[in-house]
């Protein structure tokens, strides 16, 4: 797949968005990988997004951001705001679209988001399975120049 980032977009998502946003949450990894690393191996469905939705744009209290590439969607941020963090819960690109750039572009909406909130820091957290080795994400985190702050 060709993506071409000057036609990505970055916005707050909207109950209309659910479908894609289910369908980006259900293919950023194969099913049941991060089982062990805090995930639940089970399929997000749109039913039950629908019934935990808060306009405008919070998905169990939080806020729900989106990138888009013509019609489709393809990057999902989810948010939280502490005043002086602002913590990025969780961030997902579709396997098809990984190492194109787009997680990068949507961590740097975050940053310009938290600096023009006033927040003093953006935050996110991984984890490690019993075995203690790191998520996958980790070493992404570390090339954004994150740091590790406390375990
Ligand atoms: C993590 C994730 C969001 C990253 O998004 P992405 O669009 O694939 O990331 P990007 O294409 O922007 O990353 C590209 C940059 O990171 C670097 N990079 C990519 N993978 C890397 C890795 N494993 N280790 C170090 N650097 C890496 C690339 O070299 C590139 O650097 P450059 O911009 O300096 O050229 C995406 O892979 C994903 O959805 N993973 C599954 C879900 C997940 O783990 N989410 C994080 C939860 S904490």
């Amino acid at each position: 797949v060709e993506v071409k980032l000057d036609n990505l977009r970055i916005r707050a998502a909207t109950i209309d968005d659910i479908p894609g946003i289910v369908e980006v949450a259900n293919t950023s990894m194969r099913l049941g990988e991060d089982v062990g690393f805090g995930g639940t191996g089970v399929p997000v469905n749109i039913r039950d997004v629908e019934s935990e939705w808060k306009a405008p744009n919070l998905w169990k209290n939080h806020e729900i951001y989106i990138a888009e590439l013509d019609d489709r969607i393809v990057g999902l941020v989810k948010l939280e705001d502490h005043v002086s963090e602002l913590e990025l819960v969780d961030i997902d690109v579709p396997i098809e679209f990984q190492g194109k750039g787009i997680g990068t572009r949507i961590v740097q909406f975050v940053e310009d988001r938290g600096r023009r909130r006033g927040n003093s820091a953006v935050t996110c957290g991984t984890s490690r399975n019993a075995e203690g080795v790191p998520w996958k994400s980790l070493p992404w985190w570390k090339h954004l120049v994150y740091v590790v702050t406390h375990e």
